[in-house]
């Protein structure tokens, strides 16, 4: 069976103000009547093909994240609480090796709780092909054909068929978040996918490769998990041991570096649903372009996205607008500049 990893560590800054610290974009219900966390472990609830999930999310969020894995009827296998973020590698690393303490033939699903994806037959069938490939003993990754130069993403060069999984092919470069000039540079070229950011990893082969390209990630998750302790459903990392992590991505300490990558491009209606332009994006529209959530009254206006939870919002001949009512703050933002909103929560973090 395959283990699911639930990552669910961002703050969500760019969807400010829905998003906040204490209750971050993956706690919400942006795409569905459900919440993304909870989307996410029901796309993997078959019982026959995964196990309950293990998820890995900041100890600030631990009730959360209880609370709704119960309302969604999943009892997971456990809820590993960072003390701080320390970034994807050392979530992944103390995932594989809270895993592989028990089963080291595991294969690990790691997925963001953030991401949304509309066809999940074709996700599973994804998974299918992934499982063939990671048997061969390859760290997994799942592409996505590219629309746009994001420089946000993670770019693969697709390399040859891999043998031993029909629809996997060898990686013959992974470039994490280049400059706007090379991914366009690759657009142009073609033969590029993005890396979904959705993973299948041995564990040991994980962990053998962290120990190679990042020993002190290993290191320091190690120490955490043994200095840790359990308390009910959740386990604490260490503070102190954990602390000691290099706050990198898996992309960068792993993938970018390994030479054991494959990759099983799909078309599964991925969306990373980072800003409010990807939720305008993936939004149901009225004639006029519009996405409309909420208590909203429009006149004149063209491709907006608004929401308003609380206040009756009302928006006239506004075009290419993002329009969020929350009870106390007000976002008016340029659809096209929805990336920039992080900058307004970074100065808020700094004291405004
Ligand atoms: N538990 C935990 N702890 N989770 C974390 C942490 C952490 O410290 N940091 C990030 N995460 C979670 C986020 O909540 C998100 O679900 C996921 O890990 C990926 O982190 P992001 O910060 O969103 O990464 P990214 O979007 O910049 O880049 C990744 O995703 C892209 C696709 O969306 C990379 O994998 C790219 O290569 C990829 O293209
Ligand atoms: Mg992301």
């Amino acid at each position: 069976k395959i283990v699911p990893v639930l990552l669910s560590g961002g703050s969500g800054s760019r969807l400010w103000p829905l998003s906040r610290e204490l209750y971050p974009k993956q706690f919400l219900p942006l795409c569905s009547d459900r919440t993304m966390l909870q989307d996410t472990a029901l796309r993997v609830g078959n019982a026959v093909a995964f196990t309950a999930p293990l998820v890995v999310c900041n100890q600030e969020h631990r009730f959360l994240v209880a609370e709704q894995l119960r309302q969604s009827g999943i009892a997971p296998r456990g809820i590993v609480l960072e003390p701080v973020g320390r970034n994807t590698a050392a979530a992944c690393a103390v995932a594989a090796l809270t895993v592989a303490a028990t089963d080291p033939d595991a294969l690990l699903l790691v997925l963001p709780a953030d991401h949304q994806i509309r066809d999940v037959a074709a996700f599973h069938e994804a998974i299918g092909i992934a499982v063939r490939a990671a048997r061969a003993d390859r760290l997994v990754t799942f592409g996505i054909a590219p629309t746009a130069p994001e420089t946000g993403y993670g770019y693969i060069r697709r390399g040859g068929f891999l043998e031993d999984a029909d629809g996997a092919f060898e990686v013959a470069a992974f470039v994490e978040k280049p400059t706007l000039e090379v991914a366009q540079g690759y657009l142009a070229e073609g033969g590029y996918v993005w890396n979904s950011g959705m993973f299948l990893f041995p564990a040991a082969l994980l962990l053998a490769e962290l120990e190679r390209h990042a020993p002190a990630v290993v290191a320091a998750g190690r120490e955490a998990l043994e200095k840790g302790a359990a308390d009910l459903d959740f386990f604490r990392l260490d503070t102190d041991a954990f602390a000691k992590a290099p706050g990198i991505s898996i992309d960068y300490a792993v993938m970018e570096r390994t030479g054991r990558a494959a990759v099983v491009p799909c078309d599964i209606g991925w969306t990373d649903v980072g800003a409010w332009s990807a939720l305008w994006d993936v939004g149901a529209k009225d004639e006029q372009g519009n996405v409309v959530v909420g208590d909203v009254l429009l006149d004149g206006a063209r491709d907006c996205y608004v929401r308003s939870d609380n206040h009756l919002t009302a928006v006239v001949g506004l075009e290419n607008a993002v329009v969020v009512v929350v009870d106390d703050a007000v976002l008016v933002a340029d659809r096209d500049h929805a990336q920039d909103v992080k900058r307004i929560v970074d100065k808020l973090k700094a004291g405004g």
